[in-house]
């Protein structure tokens, strides 16, 4: 669905080039929610903005949906636009429109559909967003997660195929975050909309995102399958989201277990596995004691995992490792 090839981006300020997007290749698939992540000034806004040439490339090609559009006229770029629906941090509402007129704006402006067409369509919107109730109202007199769910209706208008969310949960409080990314979960799944999310939270990654990139100084430095990823993380900044992501503090994860005895261990299970009593298993047949130094059972989108650090003591040893190497399970051996 989006292609950049060789795509690199530096913004001209005084005379001099602020390099943004070093030059990339990426590939984001029909019906995914591929996720960036990556602290201020990575790059993120600006990738996500050459997708709908909010930002003009300096360099390289992007395909949307089999279409260089590097190449469009204005005319052109105007229509695509309409494909590819954007939400927003601070929601850009207009506040002396009511939420119905908010939602309708892009349909008059595409000019297409009549007035009773443009008002059954609003209607429709605003019942898939939850806001029924709420369309003579003003955006002051919503809430945040209610103004993003004018936002995300007034993205939909045009029935795009993309929709790109520029940090649009990182103004709401948690639980109003978890409900607005339950609602684009469901949009993705009804209507096989495209989405490309940034965030900086690991945790918005793990509940709705198929693939993640991660960004640091304008270069993906990794990406994949979200679990991939976030389960194994090989970059350094990648790690530290995690690990934040996990509220372990950079003390605790300098702290090698110096004090604790046997071996150190860490298993990662996934999906049904993560249920499987493996453990204890393992301890009797082979007589270890084992130790939990951390862990964490959770789930990535869909998908249940759990991750234990262990200490293993007395018992064998190398036969519980052949056991936890032969089990549906991921091992890696710390000390
Ligand atoms: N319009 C602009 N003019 C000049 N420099 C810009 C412009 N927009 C972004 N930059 C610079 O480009 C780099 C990348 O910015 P970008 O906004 O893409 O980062 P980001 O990852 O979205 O950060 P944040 O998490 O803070 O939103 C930064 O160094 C930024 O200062
Ligand atoms: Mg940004």
């Amino acid at each position: 669905m989006i292609e950049f090839h060789n795509v690199h981006k530096a913004y001209r300020v005084e005379g001099r080039e602020i390099p943004a997007l070093q030059p990339t290749d990426l590939a984001i698939q029909s019906g995914e929610v591929f996720g960036l992540i990556g602290h201020s000034g990575a790059g993120k806004s600006t990738l996500l903005r050459l997708i709908n040439r909010l930002e003009e490339p300096s360099g390289g090609r992007i395909v949307i949906d089999g279409e260089d559009i590097t190449a469009l006229d204005s005319e052109g770029l105007r229509r695509f636009r309409q494909r590819v629906g954007m939400i927003f941090q601070h929601f850009n509402l207009l506040s002396s429109k009511t939420v119905a007129d908010n939602v309708a704006l892009p349909l008059k402006l595409a000019g297409e559909l009549s007035r009773s067409e443009i008002d059954r369509r609003v209607a429709e919107l605003l019942a898939r967003v939850g806001l029924s109730d709420h369309a003579r109202k003003y955006p002051a007199q919503l809430s945040g997660g209610q103004k993003q769910r004018v936002g995300i209706a007034r993205a939909l208008a045009t029935q795009p195929k993309i929709l790109l969310c520029d940090e649009a949960t990182s103004a709401l409080d948690p639980q109003t975050t978890a409900s607005v990314l339950q609602l684009l979960a469901e949009i993705n799944r009804e209507l096989k909309l495209t989405i490309v999310l940034i965030t900086h939270e690991m945790d918005v990654i793990r509940r709705v995102c198929d693939r993640v990139a991660v960004m640091d100084g304008g270069v993906i430095v990794e990406q994949g399958a979200v679990a991939d990823v976030f389960l194994h993380p090989r970059h350094a900044t990648t790690q530290r989201f995690v690990l934040e992501d996990e509220q372990v503090d950079e003390g605790e994860q300098r702290d090698d277990f110096a004090h604790v005895a046997g071996r150190i261990l860490r298993l990662t299970f996934r999906g049904e596995a993560t249920y499987s009593p493996l453990l204890g298993t393992v301890a009797r047949q082979t007589g270890v004691d084992y130790s939990i130094l951390a862990g964490r059972i959770d789930r990535i989108k869909d998908t249940p995992y759990g991750q234990l650090t262990l200490a293993l003591t007395g018992g064998d040893i190398d036969a519980a490792l052949v056991c936890f190497r032969e089990a549906d399970v991921h091992l890696e051996i710390l000390r």
